[in-house]
């Protein structure tokens, strides 16, 4: 790509792109450069909308709005699986909105990790998000085996910072048939590399494991093709890039050759029994055919509203788009970095394109404390991204509203910062 230095040649990427209107369509916090849409997606203007749309059908229509209201609560959730199938590439029978990540992950869990005493271990990448490790060894744990011999953690080669697609491959045929389950996430969070989700479902099907895949930082992030990679399952969280708010509704992918599965284990609530017998009240539970059937209470309203209102957005910017846009926002963040604070910084997030979503993580050369300071300076001049322990700086250009002036600004910032603070 052909970028120049300058401020005006942000401005004029800006000026010829062709989504930049949708940031007006989020409210951007004053006086801030925001790019820590990895973290919390920043507010559709919708959103306040769609809420006070709820809370008036609810005021006005109290317990009939389950029926009457303008979106009848009955079907809330299921207003959203067209938008969510679009962006997972799923069908909408296969994914549900419901829950938080981790409820959604126990839940998955329940259903395929069914672990026996020959096919027993989970494998996860070292250095996983924590609640995905604590759901994954208490499982294990709960099933009366040993984490410290069940869990297999595979970690980058010693002086490289992301894994090897062979190496991935390598470890789970290697685990052979004592592995259960492989948990991965779409693109990890502390590096922001991105995986390709089809090859890891298929090595470990061939070895009779089952698959889950944590799509956190990767929904609304990447180009997702789910029901074409092949994984059993996939959990998601809806308040980073799917601008949802904190604490939204969580998503779940179950594959359609398990949607009938009524043999599957799971653990069962009312909103997952069949919609058209669910108001008997009988005891027999019957599952809803597909990833519906693993709900368990009725939608959280007002967390849903707000992705509604996302989700619009996500139709009209289409993802071919914004996913050209967001490599572009991304190299040019990249072009910076290289331009202004090349010896300060180690970019740890591939250079690849296809490896990565907008995230950029970087580590400040000069030790932890010198990345924390710097970090803080950053905070400090208005540049708002985050840090993650021990030493990782993260940036995320997001398409849907950031601007190539954006980028430009926090280089400059990243730049004075370090120009500033000195390694010792
Ligand atoms: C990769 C990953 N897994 C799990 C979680 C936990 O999500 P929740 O609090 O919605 O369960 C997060 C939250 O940021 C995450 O990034």
């Amino acid at each position: 790509m052909n970028f120049a230095a300058t401020l005006d040649h942000a401005r004029a990427c800006d000026a010829g792109d062709e989504l930049a209107p949708l940031r007006a369509q989020f409210a951007t916090p004053e006086s801030q450069v925001y790019l820590c849409g990895h973290s919390l997606g920043l507010a559709p203007r919708a959103a306040r909308q769609r809420v006070l749309e709820e809370l008036e059908d609810w005021e006005n229509l109290a317990v009939r709005g389950h029926h009457a209201a303008r979106r009848p609560w009955i079907g809330y959730a299921e207003t959203l699986s067209e938008g969510l199938a679009a962006l997972t590439g799923a069908h909408p029978v296969e994914v549900v909105a419901m829950n938080s990540l981790t409820v959604n992950l126990h839940l998955m869990m329940a259903s395929f990790y069914r672990p026996d005493a020959r096919r027993f271990r989970v494998l996860i990448e070292a250095g996983a998000f924590s609640s995905d490790r604590h759901a994954v060894a208490s499982q294990i744990a709960w099933h009366g085996f040993d984490p410290a011999e069940a869990l297999i953690e595979i970690e980058p080669r010693a002086g490289e910072e992301v894994l090897r697609d062979a190496d991935i491959e390598s470890a789970i045929a290697a685990a052979g048939d004592s592995l259960a389950l492989v948990l991965w996430p779409g693109l990890q969070f502390r590096s922001g590399q991105a995986f390709e989700l089809g090859p890891i479902a298929s090595a470990a099907h061939r070895t009779g494991a089952r698959v889950g895949f944590d799509l956190a930082h990767a929904i609304g992030n990447l180009p997702l093709a789910l029901h074409a990679s092949d994984a059993d399952f996939a959990v998601w969280c809806s308040y980073k890039f799917l601008n949802a708010g904190p604490g939204a509704i969580g998503g779940c992918f179950v594959h359609a050759r398990h949607a009938g599965r009524v043999d599957l284990p799971r653990f069962a609530g009312w909103w997952g029994h069949a919609a058209d017998s669910r108001f008997e009240m009988r005891a027999g539970f019957i599952p809803e055919p597909g990833a519906a059937g693993w709900a368990l209470s009725n939608p959280p309203i007002f967390s849903t509203a707000p992705l509604l209102a996302s989700l619009e957005l996500f139709a009209v910017a289409g993802r071919p788009r914004l996913r050209e846009k967001s490599r572009r926002l991304t190299a040019w963040l990249e072009f910076l970095l290289q331009r202004f604070v090349p010896e300060d910084i180690q970019l740890l997030t591939p250079s690849n394109p296809d490896r990565r979503g907008c995230q950029l993580s970087i580590r400040v050369r000069g030790g932890p404390r010198r990345g924390r300071r710097v970090f803080e300076a950053l905070g400090e001049a208005g540049i708002v991204v985050d840090f993650r322990e021990p030493d990782v700086i993260r940036i995320a250009p997001v398409p849907l509203y950031n601007r190539f002036e954006d980028c430009w600004h926090a280089a400059q910032a990243l730049a004075a910062a370090l120009a500033r603070i000195p390694t010792a």
